[in-house]
Order: C-alpha cells, then sequence, then structure tokens
C-alpha cells in the first residue's frame, strides 16, 4: 500500500462564520482508567441561526464512540472529518453520549494524558476534541458540571474547574463533583487527578471575601512550592492595586505536572503547570528560575480577567490574551521585582527571537490572516511583540486611560468571546485616541527598520531630527505601509545633564508615522538627541552616534535600556568592523572605547550600587543576539569575533574582575532581588576570569577557581555557573563537578535538565557529541518535553555555532530527533525545528546541508500537520 503524501489546508481569517449552535450546559463523567478513561457527556444545546436544517456537527479526534442519543433516544450520526454529524435536531435539545480514550497512550500532551503517574487535560487550543465530542471553539461557552471517577487503583486528588460540589465514595472508587459558575469556552476546562502534596493558604480580597487557595506538588515536595504560592497571593494583590481588579470565585488551585508543552496554563479556577515554574527552593533552583515562577504565576493569573472572563472569538484573535496578559505580568514583575531586568529581559526577546522570526519564512503579523496548525503559532511575535503594542498604547494615552479603558473593556464584553477589533475600538473610545493608523502593527508583518540623523541649524538655533522608516517585505506581502509609532526622547548636554526643549512635550515623545519626518528642537549646539528610550517601539534603530557620544550616554543617561544598549552598540559596531577579518581568522584590534567604560564602570562598582543593571551592562551579548544584527550571517566569522570581543575584555580587565570577585557578598543563599543582583554581577566575574585565564595559558588557575566557586555555594545559581564555566571552557574540574552533580541531582528531573542543558550549549562542535551520547543517557526519556528541550531542544535553540557546525552533523542529529518526536508529540517537534527555516540567511553549503534534510522531512510517513506547515512554508 503506498502512504498518502500528506497535504493539509489552511484556515484563513476572514473566513470567520459564527456557530450554528452553542452548549448551553455541559455535564461530563469521567470514569478514569490508564487505558480505557470511560467520558460521558450530556450536552444541550441550543440553535443560533435561523437555518433549521443545519446538521449539529461536533468536533472529535481519536475518539472510540459507543453511542449518542438525542433527547434520550439513539441519534444516527454521520462520520465527517475530525468528527461526526447529526442531522434533523430540533432548536433546543440535550445530546448524551459515551466515548473512550486511552490517557497511557496519549504522548502529545493534548488532550486527556499521564504525566508521570497524573491524569491530566491540556485543550489549549483544540485539545477538548481529544477528550470528548464537542463544539471545540472558543466563541461557544456553557456551563460545565464534571464528575471524576477515580481509577481502580485509587488516587487521593481530584480536580476541575469552579467549585467542588460533592465528593465520596461509589462502589470502592473516590469520586468528586465540580461545578464552574462561569460559561467558559472549551479550552479553558481541566481535570487533574493523582497524588500529591498541597501547599494551602487563603487571601483575602479588597471586598474582604476569603479565596481558599491551594497547590498541588509531588509527594515530598512541599517546600518547594512555598514560593510559588507566595507569588499567587502577590499576584492577586497586585491585580486589585494596579487595576482594581478582585478575584471572582471562592477558591484558586494551581497543579504542577511534569510532562508539559508549554510553560502553564490558565484553565478557569484551575491553572495547570509545567513544574519548572512552580518547583523552586535556593539549593535545586537558580535565581532566574525564581523569578520566572513569579512571572509565569502572575501570568496565568492575570489571565482570568485577559483571557477567561474576557476570552477569545477564535483563535486568529489570539494575541488579545496573550499580549495583553504579557503587559500585565511584565508591570506585575516590573513593579514587585525589578523594573529595569523585566524590561532588559522582554528587550532581549525581541531583539533576540522576535526578529528572527521576523526575517524567517514563518514570519506573521500579530494577528495573522492564516494558520494550519494553531499550536505554531504560539510565537514571539503573538505573544512579545503583541505586548510591544499593548505597550505602545500604554505610551501613547499614559497610565491612567489605560487603567480606565482597560476596565471600560473587561466591563463591556464580560462573559464574551471578542476580537482584538473590538478590543481596539474600545479603547479609541474610552481613552479618545484614534488608532486607524496605529492598526498597521496586527495587520504587517516585519521589523521596521528606523534610520535616525540629525543636524545643526545655526540660524534657528535648532537641533533638526530626520528619522526615516522602512520595513523589509515578508512572503505574505510585499508592500509595507508606515507604522505609527512613539519615539522616547531626551536630549544630554556635552556634561551629561539633561536638556528638555520646549518643543518636546512633557510625556517625553514624539509621534513618528510616515515614512520620513522632521523634528525641530530649540537646543544649543553641542547637545544631542537620545533616541528611543525604553525602546519605545519594537523597531531596529540606527543612529549615527560616535563612540564617545555612546560612552557618554553610558555614564550620563539616566534610561537602563540606553545605557545597556551603548555597551550593546559598542558590541555589535566591533563584530561588525571587525567581520572581515574574523572572517579569515585574523588578528583583531582591541576593543578600546568598550574597555574603558567598562573599567570605569568596575572601578566604581560599591554595595550602594545598582548591581543588576551593571551586571546587564557588562555582559557580552550572546551570539543568537549578533546574528540579529546581521542579514546573512557568517556564524563562523561572528563567532570568532564574539569570542575575540569577550577574551580581549576578560584579559584587559582581569584585575578588575579578580577585584570584583568575591567583594559583594549575597546576604544569603536565599532569593531576593538584591541577592540576584550580588549573585548575578559575582558569578560574571567568575566567567570573566575563567576566560581570562584560559586565554593567558593559566587554565589551571581557571579549573581551581571555578572547582572552588562550585563547592563553596550551597546556592544553585553560582553552582550553574561553575558547572557552566567547567564544562564550556573545557576545564580540568570538569568531570569531576559532572559527577558530582549526577550524583546529587539524577533522582530530581527538573535539576537534572541542566546536566543536559549544560553539555549540549558547549560552544563548538563537541557538543553534537555530547548530544548524542546523552541520548542514551539512562534518564533521557524522549517523552518528557522538558527533557526534550533541554538536550536536542538546547541545541537546536540556545547553541548555534554547534547546530550549524560545518559538518552538518548538528543539521542531521536534530532532523533525525525531530522525525522520531513526529509521532511522540508534534507541537515540541515543530518548535525545535525553527531555525532550520531560516536556512537562506546561511552560506550556500549550510543551506544545501539544511535543504536535503527539510527534503526528508517533507517525505516522512505521517508527517504532522505542525512540522508540514512549517517546513512547506520554508521550502516555497
Ligand atoms: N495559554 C498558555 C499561556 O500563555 C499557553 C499554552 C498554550 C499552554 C497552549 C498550553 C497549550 O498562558
Ligand atoms: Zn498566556
Amino acid at each position: 500500500m503506498t502512504e498518502k503524501r500528506n497535504t493539509y489546508k489552511a484556515q484563513k481569517r476572514t473566513d470567520y462564520k459564527a456557530p450554528n449552535f452553542t452548549a448551553v450546559d455541559i455535564d461530563l463523567t469521567f470514569t478514569l482508567d490508564d487505558t480505557h478513561t470511560i467520558v460521558k457527556n450530556v450536552t444541550t444545546f441550543k440553535r443560533l441561526t435561523s437555518d433549521t436544517k443545519a446538521p449539529l456537527v461536533l468536533n472529535g479526534e481519536d475518539l472510540k464512540l459507543n453511542y449518542v442519543k438525542v433527547d434520550g433516544i439513539e441519534a444516527k450520526y454521520k462520520d465527517v472529518k475530525n468528527g461526526i454529524e447529526i442531522s434533523s435536531v430540533p432548536d433546543e435539545f440535550t445530546v448524551e453520549l459515551e466515548n473512550v480514550i486511552n490517557p497511557s497512550e496519549n504522548s502529545s500532551l493534548m488532550g486527556l494524558y499521564k504525566s508521570n503517574g497524573t491524569f491530566c487535560t491540556q485543550c489549549e487550543p483544540e485539545g477538548f476534541r481529544r477528550i470528548t465530542y464537542s463544539l471545540d471553539r472558543s466563541d461557544v461557552l456553557a456551563k460545565y458540571r464534571v464528575t471524576i471517577i477515580g481509577p481502580e487503583y485509587g488516587c487521593g486528588v481530584l480536580l476541575s474547574n469552579g467549585n467542588l460540589i460533592e465528593r465520596g465514595t461509589r462502589k470502592n472508587r473516590p469520586y468528586a463533583v465540580w461545578e464552574d459558575p462561569f460559561p467558559k469556552p472549551s479550552y479553558l476546562f481541566a481535570l487533574v487527578a493523582g497524588t500529591f502534596d498541597i501547599v494551602s493558604d487563603t487571601f483575602t480580597t479588597m471586598s474582604r471575601r476569603k479565596v481558599a487557595l491551594e497547590l498541588y506538588v509531588d509527594r515530598g515536595s512541599y517546600d518547594r512550592g512555598l514560593w510559588a504560592m507566595q507569588s499567587i497571593k502577590d499576584s492577586m494583590k497586585w491585580d486589585e492595586d494596579r487595576w482594581g481588579l478582585e478575584f471572582d470565585l471562592d477558591n484558586f488551585k494551581v497543579v504542577a505536572v511534569d510532562f508539559f508543552n508549554f510553560g502553564a496554563m490558565e484553565n478557569k479556577g484551575l491553572n495547570v503547570f509545567n513544574s519548572v515554574y512552580v518547583m523552586v527552593d535556593p539549593t535545586c533552583a537558580t535565581d532566574t528560575a525564581f523569578y520566572n515562577v513569579q512571572s509565569v504565576i502572575g501570568h496565568e493569573y492575570f489571565h482570568n480577567y485577559t483571557g477567561d472572563r474576557v476570552t477569545l472569538r477564535d483563535w486568529f484573535q489570539l494575541s488579545l490574551k496573550e499580549s495583553l496578559t504579557v503587559f500585565r505580568d511584565q508591570e506585575f514583575s516590573s513593579d514587585v521585582a525589578n523594573r529595569a531586568l523585566t524590561r532588559l529581559h522582554a528587550i532581549n526577546v525581541i531583539r533576540g527571537p522576535q526578529f528572527a522570526e521576523d526575517a524567517s519564512p514563518m514570519a506573521h503579523p500579530v494577528r495573522p490572516e492564516e494558520v494550519m496548525e494553531m499550536n505554531n503559532f504560539y510565537t514571539v511575535t503573538i505573544y512579545d511583540k503583541g505586548a510591544e503594542i499593548i505597550r505602545m498604547i500604554h505610551t501613547l494615552i499614559g497610565e491612567s486611560r489605560f487603567k480606565k479603558a482597560l476596565n471600560d473593556y473587561l466591563r463591556k464584553f464580560d462573559g464574551q468571546a471578542v476580537t482584538i477589533e473590538d478590543f481596539l475600538c474600545c479603547f479609541e473610545e474610552s481613552a479618545g485616541v484614534d488608532l486607524s493608523q496605529f492598526r498597521r502593527w496586527y495587520t504587517q508583518a516585519g521589523t521596521p527598520h528606523v534610520k535616525a540623523s540629525w543636524t545643526y541649524d545655526e540660524a534657528n538655533k535648532n537641533l533638526v531630527l530626520k528619522l526615516t522608516q522602512h520595513t523589509n517585505p515578508t512572503r505574505d506581502q510585499k508592500e509595507k505601509e508606515p507604522f505609527y509609532m512613539p519615539i522616547r526622547l531626551s536630549f544630554l548636554d556635552k556634561d551629561g545633564h539633561d536638556v528638555h526643549p520646549a518643543e518636546l512635550s512633557s510625556d517625553g515623545f514624539i509621534i513618528f508615522n510616515e515614512n520620513e519626518q522632521e523634528y525641530r528642537f530649540t537646543l544649543d549646539k553641542d547637545t544631542f538627541p537620545v533616541i528611543l528610550r525604553d525602546f519605545s517601539a519594537p523597531v531596529k534603530l540606527d543612529a549615527p552616534y560616535t563612540m564617545e557620544q555612546l560612552q557618554h550616554m553610558l555614564s550620563f543617561c539616566d534610561d537602563a535600556f540606553i545605557k545597556v544598549d551603548c555597551a550593546t552598540t559598542m558590541q555589535n559596531r566591533y563584530v561588525h568592523d571587525n567581520l572581515e577579518i574574523a572572517a579569515a581568522e585574523g588578528v583583531l584590534r582591541e576593543p578600546a572605547e568598550l574597555i574603558a567604560s567598562y573599567k570605569s564602570i568596575l572601578d566604581s562598582v560599591d554595595a550602594q550600587s545598582d548591581l543588576i543593571l551593571i551586571n546587564e551592562t557588562l555582559k557580552i551579548q550572546s551570539i543568537a543576539n549578533l546574528m540579529e544584527t546581521f542579514d546573512k550571517i557568517n556564524i563562523d566569522a561572528i563567532k570568532y569575533a564574539h569570542d575575540a570581543l569577550e577574551t580581549k575584555v576578560a584579559v584587559s580587565l582581569v584585575n578588575e574582575f579578580v577585584q570584583l570577585y568575591g567583594k559583594i557578598k549575597a546576604s544569603s543563599s536565599n532569593y531576593s532581588v538584591t541577592d540576584m543582583g550580588r549573585r548575578a554581577l559575582n558569578n560574571l566575574a567568575l566567567h570573566m576570569i575563567a576566560v581570562a585565564k584560559c586565554a593567558m595559558d593559566k587554565k589551571t588557575e581557571a579549573s581551581e577557581i571555578v572547582f572552588n566557586h562550585y563547592n563553596g555555594s550551597k546556592n544553585m545559581t553560582d553552582k550553574l555557573q561553575a558547572m557552566t564555566d567547567a564544562v564550556h571552557l573545557d576545564l580540568d574540574c570538569k568531570s569531576e563537578i559532572l559527577k558530582s552533580f549526577e550524583k546529587d541531582w539524577s533522582k530530581d528531573a527538573l535539576v537534572f535538565d541542566n546536566f543536559f542543558r549544560v553539555q549540549a550549549t558547549v560552544p563548538n562542535k563537541s557538543a553534537i557529541d555530547n548530544v548524542k551520547k546523552l541520548l542514551s543517557h539512562p534518564s533521557f526519556d524522549g517523552r518528557n518535553p522538558n527533557r526534550v528541550r533541554a538536550l536536542t531542544g538546547a541545541l537546536a535553540l540556545s547553541n548555534p555555532v554547534a547546530l550549524n557546525d560545518i559538518s552538518g552533523e548538528g543539521y542531521d542529529l536534530l532532523c533525525k530527533q525531530i522525525t522520531e518526536l513526529n509521532d511522540i508529540n508534534p507541537s515540541v517537534a515543530a518548535r525545535i525545528l525553527t531555525p532550520l527555516l531560516s536556512f537562506r540567511r546561511l552560506d550556500e553549503k549550510r543551506q544545501g546541508m539544511i535543504l536535503n534534510n527539510l527534503n526528508s522531512l517533507m517525505q516522512m510517513p505521517k508527517l504532522s500537520r505542525s512540522i508540514y506547515e512549517k517546513v512547506s512554508t520554508a521550502l516555497k
């Protein structure tokens, strides 16, 4: 038999049709069993269309159907593509049906599956149809009543959305009944059953209501859940304080599971989390992990309003809930952790992966026009660029009008499924702004390039600032219209003072919305503009600053982004200016200006300094972000110049780093924002010392100090830094540290992921051999997405040097893994495929090798829709 080649069709945004029916009440009974779970589904439907002949079509995938009754009578149905069709139904009726599913076999982690012994569900975007037949679309909102009968072998915890109505034992099996008072789309349904430790607490809301909080974690891991519980309470409080939003149920539950495709999921009243974003304590998790737990807990909690109470009409509107919620979680982290750090992280996501996506064949507008597989659209464009768009609206209208408009939006559309257009109209009306041209941010893909230049008009004592913008064509759109953007500005005089000319509004930004614009400011001659403060628009800025001006801004500007960006710009220029010599592996000059700036920073560091900002300024940026400053990528030359830059900085300033190391000590091993800054800077010092010693033929000394660092701290941030340096710099202490780490943590999957990640991210070819070897490590598990992301995923997404090794072995290895994952978990497979799509930016030899691999992926039997969409788009 010859296999039929898979082709899949794209859906278009403009093809949206309102549903013919809606579901009113859904009553589900789950009789749980590892391999044979029975789902009984009783749903009342109501016809919405005037076409009385329109049949009821229910979505269902990979289900075994036992029977269907309409109003109590066995009904005839027709199998249609991914579902069933029932014709001649009345205007209001009840469907009762029963189907069987196999949670143990479900490795896609969509629908109902078993994760390390726990039953759990993932329904967004279209997983509910893998649980039972339904109108599985986000504009059908129903009330749910859920009965869960535990498996025969027993199970302590049975959870679903909303309130517990009843629990007990029936025929020796535990059961529980849950009712969610809020109508919701099927993608927000959740069920969890298993054995857990429970962290309990309460939160008293602003109207003095008591909410019961419960966090479910692995048995024996109670303490690792405490920070997440604190973060839940902080999120609830912050949403009240900043936006006046009060929690709306009597209980809020969060469950940590080990097998999860993404970060976490905002199911109404029952958030389900990848355990990475819950389980932390200082000995097992880094400061960054603590920071991320707080931010992701916030994100999912904030969805309760932006996503759950007001939901999406269709999946093309995904950014409506995600961008607004990312904006909200960023503001939360800014207010409760650190504003500059949060902003700098967000900007790095835009300038790294998001700019890469904009330049790739999968580039898409924040509101896409065509989608084949929705799982492919949980992207940095939809999430993070979307959040930058919300941030621009916030800049344009200011905090108080934004707050009013957000509340108007949530009130106006409460309980409804709406569109980005609804959101924009509501904001226009409420805040009194015209966003018509601004809407292009939602319709045009691609990164705008903004060029700035300025001259001085002596006669009028005017600084004349000229801005131009241009956006490269993307596959879907050849012509781009100018974007409407706020450009935050300030001016620095020669003494480093801020000067505010009369022409600049007190908000400190100008509107730039044409291809070319000129602005005049009355200023003294040697004053110059500081452009795009706080990264006020997600663009690539090209401004002709001299090195002296960059140094001047770095010293005197009060904007965190500008400070760090001056250092970044100096680094970029060094790499660009030296690329040809680097390509020939020649001798590169010293980065003198950067070293001078760094020296003055290092000379003045003390306990009072803003250590987080200093650390961010001193960091040498990643090769991945450097790559995004080029159109065509010469990976070998970029790597060579990057390493030369880092080594030269490290060697020139080795005394300063030695001075710094150990000088600023964390007050304890616990997480706090202050100690995070202290540890970060100390660890940067360690890294630079190790790099310098290696370059100075003192590798033994490097090994010694790194080994002592590893053994001298109980804190995982410190240990991981030492392990990374030992492995990446191939120090003598490498195998001893790896052995000790394996001995301490091999039983602890989340922590042990680091063992895989560190070895997969060695920035040279040896990483490929490491990955090959570790694929057969006894604790490698291709069904655990965290493990896959820590090994193959790290090679693909965090190690451009090894992945693109000229031998082609990186590509072959990745594609072999993708082929295996295609059957196991297409969503994870499609994600780690991403870097290969941009093959046209590489040299011809690499292009050819990737092309071969992509072509053979296309030949794969049972090619998943996720991979088909990405590869076929790239090959077009
Ligand atoms: N909606 C989730 C979030 O961003 C992401 C997610 C999507 C999780 C699909 C699982 C599956 O908060
Ligand atoms: Zn989200």
